[in-house]
């Protein structure tokens, strides 16, 4: 078997690999790759081969680990990612991003008249009502939650 290797090792940093195809933009939006420090590489891979039949996106970023809320943001989008940390060029810890029960302060409520939404600061909370596909239910209003993207805090 060929080994590929389309995008340059990192010493220390994040892997976040099997990204449903075509999502690797929105990741590097949750990222907020600006707030990197700027000496970090970023790389981006769209469309690479994943098994016989698949495609998925990769990104690789240099010098960061993802917060928890993070990886919360990136499991409602694309559920099947997996996180690598990269210590010295090596694997030092591989797991699936997976989603809480609860989700707080990663969303917007889509109700405008939501206490989430008024100016005193509320933060934001969802309960996880349904997985397959992924569906929210605010915990103030329990307006539901089915497209997430948009939502994001
Ligand atoms: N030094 C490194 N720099 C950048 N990426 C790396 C480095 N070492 C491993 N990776 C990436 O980290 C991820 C996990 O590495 P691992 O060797 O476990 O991959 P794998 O065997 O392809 O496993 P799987 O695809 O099932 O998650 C892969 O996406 C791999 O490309
Ligand atoms: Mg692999
Ligand atoms: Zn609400």
């Amino acid at each position: 078997m060929v080994r590929e290797l389309k995008i340059t090792p990192i010493k220390n940093g994040t892997v976040i690999d099997h990204i449903t195809s075509g999502l690797a933009l929105d990741v590097l939006r949750i990222i907020n790759i600006q707030s990197l420090d700027k000496d970090s590489t970023v790389s981006v891979a769209i469309r690479v081969r994943s098994g016989k039949l698949g495609w998925k996106d990769i990104v690789k970023v240099e010098n960061m680990e993802l917060s928890p809320r993070k990886v919360n943001a990136i499991a409602l989008i694309t559920p099947r990612a997996t996180i690598s940390i990269i210590r010295d060029f090596k694997v030092q810890e591989k797991r699936t991003v997976d989603l809480p029960d609860r989700i707080i302060g990663v969303l917007r409520c889509p109700n405008p008249n939501c206490i989430t939404n008024q100016p005193e600061p509320v933060e934001s909370e969802f309960e996880v009502t349904e997985r397959h596909p992924v569906i929210l239910q605010c915990a103030y209003c329990d307006r539901r939650v089915d497209s997430f993207l948009s939502q994001l805090a």
